[in-house]
């Protein structure tokens, strides 16, 4: 089975090829930061009309690159929610018309789940059961994942998540959008303890998070003096390690209260490598292995939705003829997949690389 996936949550446009024997054979991507970056942000009219000119495209060239035709797919995927509405209508629309015109099947994807499977697109990917520690610019979130499909949230957010903190005090500090990236370069080279900011919720039992008292820190902290970039520095490392340290330890605790020994760490901010290595550590502490996907498939991109709806529509899930999109999805609400993710269910999708 080889199928075509579109992805236009937010502000990345992208197409894929995956097929489940051969796996991916191509995966094309156009960031709109440089659009959004005048505005400090993402501005959803703006990301609309510009997956309306690059989606096309680049399904075009991901076809192209695969070698393949319509006549090769058994169907179309793309990512149906959460995001930004205008923005999913507008891959919504078109992997949905373009299914109708070819024949095929539809399947629409959550968002999520496609971070969640993205690392099934590696050599070696991780085992089911297993915690995963969902970490992107709107989520962040522990989940036991038993089988495709199967998840349960152990802890949430309960405001901001990690990406939303590393991209408002990256603007605290005078960073362009979107601030992650920048603030971890520039942690680089800040000095050790000349700040202290707090780690919320690590001192309460539990697996919740809590990240927006960081910027009134960052504020505080700030005010009154000269945004010079050695203090900017050592603000971004502070920063930095209070956040690592918050999701490290509630990652560690998560691995305890579930007895799994395998974590999956997925979204935008798995691509932090300070973050990397602080959970290397304490999965060594626990015998557990952590698994990622490749640095650019941690962000938005169009082969882990590929993945995702591949299970979808080989499982035989088919999205009717209206063109549907949804801003909020509860992903506990996902259906089943299978059984419990024997890994020899599942495709492949390391055999050939790109
Ligand atoms: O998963 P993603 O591409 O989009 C969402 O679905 O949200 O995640 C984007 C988020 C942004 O907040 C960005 O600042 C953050 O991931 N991010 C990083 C890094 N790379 C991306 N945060 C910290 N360090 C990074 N290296
Ligand atoms: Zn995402």
């Amino acid at each position: 089975m080889r199928i075509l996936a579109i992805e236009s949550s937010c502000d990345e446009s992208a197409a894929a090829v995956l097929d489940e024997a051969g796996g991916l054979l191509a995966h094309e991507l156009y960031s709109q930061i440089a659009l959004h970056r005048a505005y400090g942000g993402v501005v959803p009219e703006l990301a609309s009309r510009d997956h309306v000119r690059k989606l096309l495209p680049l399904v075009r060239r991901a076809l192209t690159a695969a070698g393949s035709g319509p006549e090769d797919l058994a169907g179309v995927a793309y990512t149906a929610g959460p995001g930004l509405i205008g923005a999913l209508l507008t891959g919504a629309a078109l992997a949905r018309s373009l299914a109708y015109a070819w024949g095929l099947p539809a399947v629409g994807v959550h968002h999520l789940e496609g971070h969640l499977l993205a690392p099934l697109l590696e050599p070696d990917p991780p085992p089911f059961p297993h915690v995963a520690l969902l970490v992107s610019g709107g989520h962040t979130q522990l989940i036991e994942v038993s089988g495709i499909g199967r998840y349960r949230i152990l802890g949430d957010t309960r405001d901001d998540a990690a990406g939303e903190a590393f991209d408002k005090t990256a603007k605290l500090l005078g960073l362009p959008y979107p601030g992650g990236p920048e603030l971890s370069r520039l942690a680089a080279a800040g000095t050790a303890g000349a700040f202290h900011f707090p780690r919320p919720m690590l001192d309460r039992p539990g697996l919740e998070f809590s990240f927006s008292g960081l910027k009134t820190a960052v504020l505080h902290a700030l005010r009154g003096r000269d945004l010079d970039i050695r203090l900017k520095a050592d603000v971004a490392r502070a920063v930095q390690e209070a956040i690592v340290e918050t999701l490290t330890v509630k990652a560690e605790r998560a691995l305890e209260q579930t007895g799994l020994q395998a974590l999956v760490v997925s979204g935008g901010v798995s691509a932090n490598l300070p973050l990397r290595a602080a959970l290397a550590s304490a999965a060594a502490r626990h015998g557990a292995r952590v698994y990622y996907p490749r640095i650019e498939f941690c962000t938005d991109n169009a082969a882990m939705i590929a993945m995702a709806g591949l299970h979808r529509l080989r499982a035989g899930e088919r999205q009717g003829l209206a063109i549907t999109a949804r801003a909020q999805w509860p992903l506990e609400s996902l259906a089943p997949v299978g059984g419990e993710g024997a890994p020899g269910e599942r495709p492949s999708g390391s055999a050939r690389r790109m």
